[in-house]
């Protein structure tokens, strides 16, 4: 190709309708652009040859950008199934997917960020409860505008959204009315005494479910008992430990138990078979997320739409859903871990 007839960045904007501008806001990638426009730039540079060698650079910039999930850890079945639901979405728009966990170390979260951004991430979803504080906002609207700035999108999943005029989507799921229907079902089976296990003041996941729980109790006209709820992570030691506190203090003086998710479960059924109660005939236990062990232990759940959740946000990443805050369902699945109860609770 000859000086006279190289194909320039006018040619560009030209073939794919935009102006030069965007054209080369696409090509350095350092400003927000629709992924439609984004797209029919790539198109155009393509289709013309646009210097390849002087921009080689420029033109991969941009090439579509990974697509990163940043959570805790991958060995949490919530974050691992949310991880997978991102992949196949990804894998199904030709974009890579990296995987980064922090271990709610908030410094590595920050470095995390900064490389994704240096990387052109063309998007970063970060994944899981907090506790929303001052110090949270700061952080989560500084990684936006950050990103932002870097042409790339940062996405809340899990999370409630940051407020007007911060550039972050968010897609969540309907905590509250999961927990309110799973007490419900509690309810419904004659139990009164439900222990919530699980509490973690703060936590947007927690609290959520233990807003659920409170307000099935008030609808049936049960009161609430403090005392009933106690506070545990989400983990399956700390299910095991909190119950086995929960036991050494004497018989239970509760008949069901709504743990706050289902490793807390599966723990909590380990301590009451070793304190000789067996699940159901002598206590009903609920938990919450369906995942594994719930299948196994034949546990009553709520189902979380781990897939979807992953996947609806990288459809927001990517500009093919503009719905946002996005708020996905959630149901029961009863297995076999809720009877009816008969008797009295002991102690009570
Ligand atoms: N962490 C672990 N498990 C969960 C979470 C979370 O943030 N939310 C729902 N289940």
């Amino acid at each position: 190709m000859t000086t006279s007839n190289r194909v320039t960045i006018r040619d560009v904007a030209r073939q794919a309708g935009v102006s030069v501008a965007t054209v080369s806001r696409v090509l350095a990638g350092d400003y927000p652009v629709l992924a439609a426009t984004r797209n029919k730039v790539i198109r155009a540079v393509r289709e013309l040859d646009y210097v390849p060698n002087a921009h080689a650079r420029a033109l991969s910039a941009a090439r579509p950008g990974a697509i990163a999930i940043v959570v805790n850890s991958v060995a949490v079945p919530y974050y691992a199934y949310i991880a997978q639901g991102v992949e196949e979405q990804a894998a199904q728009e030709g974009r890579l997917s990296l995987i980064c966990t922090h271990g709610g170390d908030t410094g590595r979260e920050l470095s995390i960020v900064q490389l994704l951004r240096e990387q052109r991430a063309e998007a970063v979803i970060l994944v899981g409860s907090v506790i929303v504080d001052d110090e949270y906002r700061k952080r989560m609207t500084e990684y936006a505008h950050a990103l932002a700035a870097a042409g790339s999108r940062l996405v809340l999943c899990g999370r409630p959204p940051l407020g007007e005029g911060v550039p972050a989507l968010v897609v969540g799921f309907d905590n509250t009315g999961g927990a309110h229907a799973v007490t419900a079902h509690l309810l419904s089976a004659g139990h009164r005494r439900i222990l919530y296990l699980g509490l973690r003041p703060g936590h947007t996941t927690s609290d959520s479910r233990v807003a659920g729980y409170r307000s099935a109790l008030a609808e049936h006209g049960v009161p609430g008992d403090p005392g009933l709820e106690v506070e545990a992570e989400f983990s399956r030691d700390a299910g095991y430990a909190a119950m086995n506190g929960r036991l050494a203090a004497g018989p239970p003086d509760f008949t069901a138990v709504f743990a706050g998710n289902d490793l807390v479960a599966a723990g909590a059924i380990q301590s009451l078979r070793e304190h000789g109660l067996r699940v159901p005939e002598d206590m009903s236990i609920v938990g919450y997320d369906d995942v594994p062990p719930a299948q196994d232990l034949g546990l009553t759940t709520v189902h979380l739409p781990h897939d979807e959740l992953g996947r609806a946000a990288v459809r927001l990443a990517l500009g093919r859903t503009t719905t946002s805050p996005m708020t996905l369902g959630t149901h029961i699945v009863v297995r076999d871990s809720v009877r009816p109860r008969l008797a009295a609770p002991l102690g009570s």
